[in-house]
């Protein structure tokens, strides 16, 4: 397939609907859409995607009620302790990014054990946003600059405070769910990502939905503020 992103986003919506619609508890919802990970990555992988990001909790996820903010922390130890060793055999580097001190520090150490194990894995990278919030990690980022002295920030050496440095910036923006937002996501690394949004439900969302997407942004013209005429004669440089 020509013209396949390299770094795919996903605000992944809609479990707590499934779970409605289906008359099961919300958690329940939250483990089938955990479920559809593994293949995602998978078709990702085999796509030529070098990059996925998950919005896994956000900071504000925070607020939802304690029940189900446990369900959800067992749900990503879970997660990580059973499907590190797959990642290691299947080349997908686990990197965790947000405000991970937060977690609950057991959590913390399925998180340090999986970046570990998964360090020298190159086919893609899966990155998880965990208590995680655009805004913040921008404040956390002008903190660290200003800790350094920086009195002339670029757009380079702020990049470099992000917890996602070192990463290429997401080319492709995936919300589920027929919700039309960015929710505090990657405020900054989307500048440029083209947006795509489907009614399908998160647990629901599987190769075929991803391939749209990928048509979708395959249509799509990026010029990143030139004209149509220099875009072309860029790609024949
Ligand atoms: C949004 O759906 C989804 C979440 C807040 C949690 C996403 C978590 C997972 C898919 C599973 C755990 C992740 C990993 C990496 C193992 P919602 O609950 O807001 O749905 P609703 O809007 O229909 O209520």
């Amino acid at each position: 397939m020509p013209n396949i992103p390299k770094h795919i986003a996903i605000i992944m919506d809609g479990n707590g609907r499934w779970a409605a619609t289906n008359g099961l508890p919300r958690a329940e919802g939250h483990r089938r859409g955990a479920e559809r990970i593994e293949a995602i990555i998978e078709a990702c992988k085999n796509r030529g995607i070098k990059y996925i990001t998950l919005y896994a909790f956000s900071e504000e996820n925070w607020m939802r009620p304690g029940v189900e903010v446990i369900a959800l922390m067992h749900l990503l130890r879970h997660f990580l302790v059973s499907k590190r060793q797959g990642m290691v055999e299947r080349g997908v580097r686990f990197r965790a990014i947000g405000d991970i001190a937060r977690l609950p520090s057991e959590l913390q150490q399925d998180i340090k054990e999986t970046e570990r194990m998964t360090a020298s894995c190159r086919d893609i990278t899966m990155v998880v946003a965990l208590s995680y919030g655009g805004r913040h990690e921008i404040c956390r980022a002008c903190n660290s600059l200003l800790a350094k002295g920086v009195k002339d920030a670029t757009p380079e050496l702020f990049a470099a405070e992000l917890d996602t440095n070192g990463m290429p910036d997401p080319d492709l923006l995936i919300r589920t769910s027929g919700e039309y937002r960015i929710s505090n996501f990657l405020l900054w690394q989307l500048a440029y990502a083209e947006l795509y949004f489907t009614e399908t439900l998160w647990p629901d969302f599987d190769d075929k939905a991803l391939d749209l997407a990928i048509e979708s942004y395959a249509t799509r013209e990026r010029r990143f503020g030139m004209i149509s005429e220099q875009v072309v004669a860029q790609g024949e440089e």
